[in-house]
């Protein structure tokens, strides 16, 4: 039955489904890379397909900006829709000296100033990890892809724009490997509902640097990345 936010019924989801923030992107990953794939959902514009990778059933949809907005979708596609697994496919800000933009960077674990977990678990600190059996084959896929991607922890800002001075210093102090705005709510409503879900972020933005990506190198890295999130997704 369809839910306040997702007009699709049970059994229009894959059980995997690739979450971009940007709906746009996530019809022009259904263009390029399913196979007779059928829009499933369209309340406010967060657009969601299913088809086949591969021959398998998998479906993508956009989550949108940041952890309220992607707690709602991930919620409702686990609870409503049978989804168990959930890759969000993303971009990330770093701070980071040995990073560069075009980088991916995977979320083992993800920090953040949300209080979302902290509701979850009695105010106390819940350290939001990717689920291991997805990290593992990513890691797997990427080395035979020959894809480098980087493993470790990220933060999940719900500022954008910190008014923190002395943040990304910290960050940076404490190997804080990309800045993104969702990873930890969605590996906390994942953890909550028993489901799996995994984060790869292509780097975007050199925060400390001031370097950003151009539109063409964008596309070339989330192509790689996408490759690697594909294969993932099917095995
Ligand atoms: N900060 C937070 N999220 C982001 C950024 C950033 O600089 N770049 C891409 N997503």
């Amino acid at each position: 039955m369809a839910t306040p936010h997702i007009n699709a019924e049970l059994g229009d989801f894959a059980e995997t489904v690739l979450m971009p923030g940007d709906p746009l992107r996530a019809k022009l990953i259904a263009e390029t890379y399913l196979e007779d794939a059928k829009e499933v959902c369209n309340v406010r514009n967060m657009f969601g397909y299913t088809g086949t990778y591969k021959g398998k059933k998998l479906s993508v949809m956009g989550h949108g900006m940041g952890i309220p907005s992607c707690s709602i979708y991930v919620h409702e596609l686990i609870k409503d829709f049978g989804v168990k697994n959930v890759i969000r496919i993303g971009s990330c800000g770093t701070v980071s000296d040995d990073i560069k933009l075009m980088d991916i960077v995977i979320a083992m674990g993800a920090s953040t100033d949300s209080k979302v977990n902290r509701i979850r678990f009695n105010n106390h600190d819940f350290a939001a990890i990717a689920d291991y059996h997805l990290l593992e084959t990513a890691v797997s896929e990427a080395r035979e892809q020959n894809v480098p991607v980087r493993v470790g922890n990220v933060f999940s800002a719900d500022l954008f724009y910190s008014p923190e001075a002395d943040l990304f210093d910290k960050m940076n102090k404490l190997n804080i490997l990309g800045v993104d705005m969702e990873a930890a709510g969605i590996y906390g409503v994942a953890a909550e509902l028993g489901a799996k879900a995994l984060t790869m972020l292509t780097v975007s933005d050199h925060i400390t640097r001031g370097e950003h990506l151009s539109s063409d190198d964008r596309q070339k890295s989330f192509h790689a990345m996408m490759q690697v999130a594909l294969e993932t997704a099917i095995k």
